[in-house]
């Protein structure tokens, strides 16, 4: 949206087309992800997090050899070596997750003997083991700061049932390890969001995977992108129960404030991920025969839609259905790298393959010209 006195400047770059691309398609007036062609809810649905990390990041979805080779790529248990350790250990307490997955990932660029060969393959092969270290970086980081022992990755459960394991020293029962896998496919991948730019701009200088991925942690880190999920449910548990929900929401608008887990710059008649969510979310809270946050859930929406037209985003079934499965709350937002890390890696390779430096302009508004006098 172009400003008045500015008719090539727009705020936000709110509809500015800065790129092209093939990996995902966001069609916020069908309200349809589409990720290399396939429909994001049906893969959801029915595929898992490993095929849609391959879609992505090679190019396809993978046939059954080659998931299993794809699997093994990732060296599910070998990512995290004593050293690694240490650098958690070294770290202060209160170390948010998400710092600390962004320093891991920082260490683990210095044992890539090849770690500024941006050529497709290189970029493929980091990619698998970005893909592997993530959720181990996560769930060691997470225990080792809580005091905990790390629990080692097995190799014979997936990448979202190893990730709970690891974290909460727990195999998940089917139904949870279903609906989290889901979430990680709704999470892999949405366009030129604020993180996905952040890491192809950093890749169009031609710097190397590690950097931009590191650059992307800390975009998604942001309130306003993924750490909406962690703020959403801090909100929700000022919420005791259903009749308080409209109230807190009547008094969020009064007050203007911002509730995070709504709203979206590209969906503005609702995100195509969250019906399915939304949908696999409320299975799941009837079979664990507890729809508490459910509920409050949908009053909240209810009221915002009512009141202000704006929907919740994916942020918003994520943060009561990861808090129902009881993963504590930082915990939130990593989650969502884990997921949006196949998507990062598409998009650096992709710019890897056909760069031109990203490096837009700006309309300078500060004073004219003046000179100097030398100190007074
Ligand atoms: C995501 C977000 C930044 C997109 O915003 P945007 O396209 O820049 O839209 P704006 O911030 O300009 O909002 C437009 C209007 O809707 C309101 N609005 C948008 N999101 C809102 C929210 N979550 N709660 C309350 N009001 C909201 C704004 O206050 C603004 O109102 P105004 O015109 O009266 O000033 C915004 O919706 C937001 O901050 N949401 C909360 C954070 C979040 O959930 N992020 C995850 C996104 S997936």
């Amino acid at each position: 949206m172009a400003e008045k006195n500015h008719p090539n400047y727009s705020p936000g770059l709110e509809g500015v087309v800065a790129g092209l691309t093939k990996i995902s398609r966001v069609d916020p007036d069908k309200q349809v992800l589409t990720l290399r062609g396939y429909d994001a809810t049906e893969l959801a649905d029915q595929a898992s997090f490993e095929e849609v990390a391959h879609l992505l990041v090679v190019g396809h979805l993978p046939n059954k050899k080659e998931k299993e080779n794809f699997t093994k790529d990732l060296g599910v248990g070998e990512h995290l070596n004593e050293d690694m350790i240490a650098l958690f250990k070294a770290m202060p307490k209160e170390t948010h997750p998400m710092d600390a997955l962004r320093t891991g990932i920082s260490f683990l660029a210095g044992s890539d003997e090849d770690v500024t060969n941006n050529s497709h393959d290189e970029n493929i092969r980091k990619a698998k083991r970005l893909l592997g270290a993530t959720p181990e970086i996560v769930a060691t980081s997470w225990r080792v700061l809580q005091g905990k022992e790390p629990i080692e990755a097995r190799s014979d459960l997936s990448i979202a049932a190893n990730f709970l394991y690891t974290c909460l020293g727990e195999v998940p029962d089917p139904l949870t390890e279903k609906l989290f896998n889901a979430s990680l496919i709704l999470y892999a991948e949405h366009g030129f969001n604020a993180s996905t730019f952040s890491a192809r701009v950093i890749a169009s200088t031609l710097s190397d995977i590690y950097g931009c991925v590191t650059g992307a942690v800390a975009a998604l880190k942001g309130p306003l992108h993924g750490g909406a999920n962690e703020e959403a449910m801090k909100v929700l548990l000022q919420v005791k129960d259903v009749k308080q929900a409209e109230e807190r929401v009547l008094k969020a608008i009064a007050t203007k404030e911002k509730l995070m887990g709504f709203g979206h710059r590209v969906y503005k008649n609702g995100d195509s991920r969250v019906p399915t969510l939304k949908k696999l979310g409320s299975q799941y809270a009837e079979a664990k025969g507890d729809t508490k946050w459910r509920d409050i859930a949908q009053v909240m929406e209810d009221v915002m839609v009512r009141e202000k037209g704006i929907h919740p985003n994916v942020d918003f079934p994520s943060a009561w259905i990861y808090y129902q499965m009881g993963i504590p709350i930082p915990l939130y937002t990593p989650i969502f790298a884990v997921a949006r890390m196949s998507g990062w890696c598409a998009h650096i390779i992709e710019q890897h393959d056909a760069n031109r430096l990203l490096r837009p302009s700006c309309i300078y508004e500060g004073p004219e010209y003046k000179s100097y006098k030398g100190l007074a």
